[in-house]
């Protein structure tokens, strides 16, 4: 007989939003196999690191935190630790040769096969190691997802990416591109619908250049915005070389599509762009960003920004602070450069010093949250849509808007997946604060539910 104490699990994640996703499935895996989730590694028989490889700092924080779990292993020899996702894919073995209590080690496409592996693991077949790249992405099924949130669901759109950016190892990591079929998920919506779920956020390393068949990104979203019963659909993260006046179209005209848009720009020189391989130019971005607020008015744009890219002089950063400031985005990532290998930059000098990149990255984020303090006070005076998806300490809650800002607000645990409409009465770099003024319950309507048929190039 199983005692209680072998059947707890921890899953500790780093990275995006993909990676959160890949240990809700994992966790709903194990949850359908008997376990139960505890909230520390001290009170868990298996310990599950997903990992992230985008920069090195998140890759060493696996080691850090199997450093933590070898004292842990000490006292409990039987504890299983296993460690999954993109430096799992990224070093294979090597892993193993750092770490020696990793028990189980597992890719970016082989996540459905966790509990055999930590079943092998526990009958002494050590290590269990499935790293094959070929196998299927999407065999979990819907069903089996723990959601972190009761709010907002993650739905994997695609795998992978077919792009080449000089300093990205996600193509190492996930593979080229898979696109899920649609059918899929549309049930998946449907049935988290079913369960509750007002939002969905679709995902893939470049999302909006989705294809099955005939449905593109766009059809996608159409489709998915027919689901009765939802309220909100986002989508991440797009890459600006596949927006199309169908995507900006569908950003206006469906009314639970968020009208926002999370568009990584990366650089604002030219010539750092070319040496990324990004497929666009300083004034190609811009002109998408100008065409999308043409057609869809009040669209809210966050990016991803990289300083200190090899070569990166004063006046490349300075088109960077130039770009920035020219698009008014309402949120920027800021990266300093961390070379990786296997990544093509990995093979010229990483030659912008430490504390010039900490320089640029403080520079650009100072700008930023000025912009940001400025953007958000417009907003103060007026009534906005918040979904409640945070109970916070001392009995505040927040939540998003339709553009993605947070909002603070007095109100219980009540409020968690309500939509309140709010008097915004503050605002700070980061977030507004406000009174709700009342609670929506029907869906937000929309004058043109339809897309126009015009093309599914580019937009320049
Ligand atoms: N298309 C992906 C990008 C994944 S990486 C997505 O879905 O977001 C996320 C961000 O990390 C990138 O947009 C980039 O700004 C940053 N990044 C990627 N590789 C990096 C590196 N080697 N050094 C610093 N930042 C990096
Ligand atoms: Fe990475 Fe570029 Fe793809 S940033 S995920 S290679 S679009």
């Amino acid at each position: 007989m199983i005692n209680k104490r072998e059947n707890t699990f921890f899953i500790e994640t780093f990275g995006c939003q993909m990676n959160v996703n890949d240990s809700e499935k994992v966790a709903g895996l194990l949850q359908a196999e008997g376990y139960a989730s505890v909230g520390e590694p001290a009170r868990a028989d298996v310990v599950f690191i997903n990992t992230c490889a985008v920069r090195e700092g998140a890759a060493e924080k696996l080691y850090h935190s199997l450093g933590r779990l070898r004292q842990l292993k000490t006292q409990n020899p039987q504890l299983v630790i296993g460690v999954g996702g993109c430096v799992a894919q990224l070093q294979g073995q090597r892993v193993l040769k750092r770490a020696p209590h990793v028990d189980v080690l597992v890719g970016t496409h082989n996540f459905s096969r966790v509990p055999e592996l930590i079943r092998q693991a526990r009958v002494g077949q050590i290590p269990s190691v499935d790293l094959d790249r070929g196998a299927d992405a999407f065999t979990v099924p819907s069903g089996a997802i723990a959601h972190t949130s009761t709010v907002r669901a993650y739905v994997t759109a695609m795998e992978g990416c077919n792009h080449v950016c000089s300093f990205c190892v996600v193509p190492k990591t996930r593979g080229p591109e898979v696109n899920r079929p649609s059918e899929q998920i549309m049930a998946e919506v449907r049935s988290l619908v079913a369960r509750g779920f007002s939002e969905v956020m679709l995902l893939g390393q470049t999302v909006n250049a989705y294809q099955d068949g005939d449905v593109d990104f766009a059809e996608l979203l159409a489709r998915v915005d027919g689901v009765g019963g939802l309220r909100r659909i986002r989508f991440t993260t797009s890459h600006p070389g596949h927006i199309t006046p169908r995507l900006a179209d569908a950003l206006r005209d469906l009314p639970r599509v968020c009208p926002y848009l999370h568009l990584p720009v990366q650089s604002g020189s030219d010539r750092v762009l070319t040496h990324m391989r990004r497929g666009y130019t300083r004034q190609r971005y811009l002109d998408t960003v100008r065409l999308l607020r043409d057609r869809v008015p009040g669209l809210a744009f966050s990016s991803d920004i990289i300083v200190g890219y090899p070569g990166e002089s004063e006046r490349d950063f300075e088109q960077t602070l130039d770009l920035v400031e020219a698009v008014g985005f309402d949120g920027v990532f800021v990266f300093g450069y961390s070379a990786r290998p296997g990544t093509s930059a990995f093979r010229v000098p990483d030659d912008v010093p430490e504390a010039e990149k900490r320089r640029r990255v403080t520079l650009l984020n100072d700008r930023q949250q000025e912009t940001q303090a400025r953007r958000n006070r417009e907003w103060v005076g007026s009534r906005v849509e918040v979904l409640v998806d945070t109970i916070r300490e001392g009995g505040s809650v927040s939540g998003r808007t339709p553009h993605f800002r947070i909002v603070h607000l007095e109100g219980s645990a009540a409020l968690l997946g309500q939509f309140v409409e709010v008097q915004v009465t503050g605002a700070g770099a980061n977030s507004l604060s406000g009174r709700p003024c009342g609670r929506l319950s029907s869906a937000p309507t929309h004058a043109n539910n339809s897309l126009t048929a015009s093309s599914g190039n580019p937009i320049l």
